[in-house]
């Protein structure tokens, strides 16, 4: 890891988030202090409503504190206006969700340059790098193919293509695997760990326990605190998994 990818990413000081819900206030995360540094790999775990996708929100920039404070290189993101903070999220952080969140009868290379139109990239610059992405997530040959030509796995394998198109500091995926089968499911956490070893800081939240242990850190939530943030001392290395496992399905890209 060189310098400057083991400096400390990101940063949450006591951050809290209260939703009010009629009459009542939900605490829906509560003083999470936290350090991400860059290059780490980090899982997030916890039962439902426990904070996870809150958390994951405040740290991606798609929504503002209740209280605390949120440091995203070096910046305090509570201070930031709307504006500001859906631009540094435009161009900083890359998401990837559960259901894929691709346009239905828009090809994977649409999908993937969409990003790159928030920073008035020249449309042929755009349509090189968006191709060079697909091909690097391995879907070179389905490149014109629509989102529903595509299967759960090439289709999640877009939403990553987009999700780092901008080259962003930070990419966040709450439950990637979470619609996909247990093989391909470890395929995108290859491709995760890839994108990891290039040197890329990645947190995933995941309800399945087999699947943060490709990461190499697992912080655990629970009614919204922060409850546990463990190393895992030798992560499991999925290309090798992979390589133990029976193929007979034919829809791999
Ligand atoms: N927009 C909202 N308005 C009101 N309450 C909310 C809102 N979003 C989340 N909550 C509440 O905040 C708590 C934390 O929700 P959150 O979505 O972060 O949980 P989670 O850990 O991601 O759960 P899951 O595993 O089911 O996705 C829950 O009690 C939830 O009901
Ligand atoms: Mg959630």
């Amino acid at each position: 890891m060189d310098s400057k990818s083991s400096q400390i990413l990101l940063e949450t000081a006591e951050l809290s988030k209260d939703y009010l819900m009629g009459s009542e206030v939900v605490n829906a995360l509560r003083e999470v202090s936290v350090q991400v540094k860059g290059g780490e790999f980090v899982a997030v775990m916890g039962p439902s409503g426990s904070g996870k996708s809150t958390f994951m929100n405040l740290i991606g920039c798609l929504d503002r504190p209740s209280s605390g404070r949120y440091l995203f290189e070096g910046r305090d993101m509570s201070q930031l206006n709307i504006d500001d903070l859906a631009r540094t999220r435009n161009h900083r952080v890359g998401f990837v969700f559960q259901n894929f969140s691709l346009l239905s009868r828009t090809s994977a290379l649409e999908n993937v340059e969409l990003p790159l139109m928030y920073g008035k990239v020249p449309r042929r610059d755009r349509k090189a790098k968006a191709t060079a992405v697909l091909e690097a997530v391995g879907l070179k040959d389905r490149i014109r193919h629509q989102s529903s030509q595509l299967s759960g796995g090439q289709q999640q394998r877009v939403a990553i293509a987009r999700a780092i198109v901008n080259d962003p500091a930070l990419i966040l995926a709450d439950e990637p695997t979470g619609a996909l089968d247990t093989f391909t499911g470890i395929e995108i956490m290859a491709l995760f760990q890839a994108l990891n070893r290039d040197g890329r800081t990645i947190v995933v939240v995941t309800h399945e326990s087999d699947i943060a242990q490709f990461a190499d850190r697992i912080l655990r939530f629970r009614d919204g605190r922060l409850i546990k943030d463990e190393r895992v001392e030798h992560p499991e290395d999925a290309r090798k998994m992979l390589s133990r496992m029976p193929v007979d399905r034919g829809k791999r890209p």
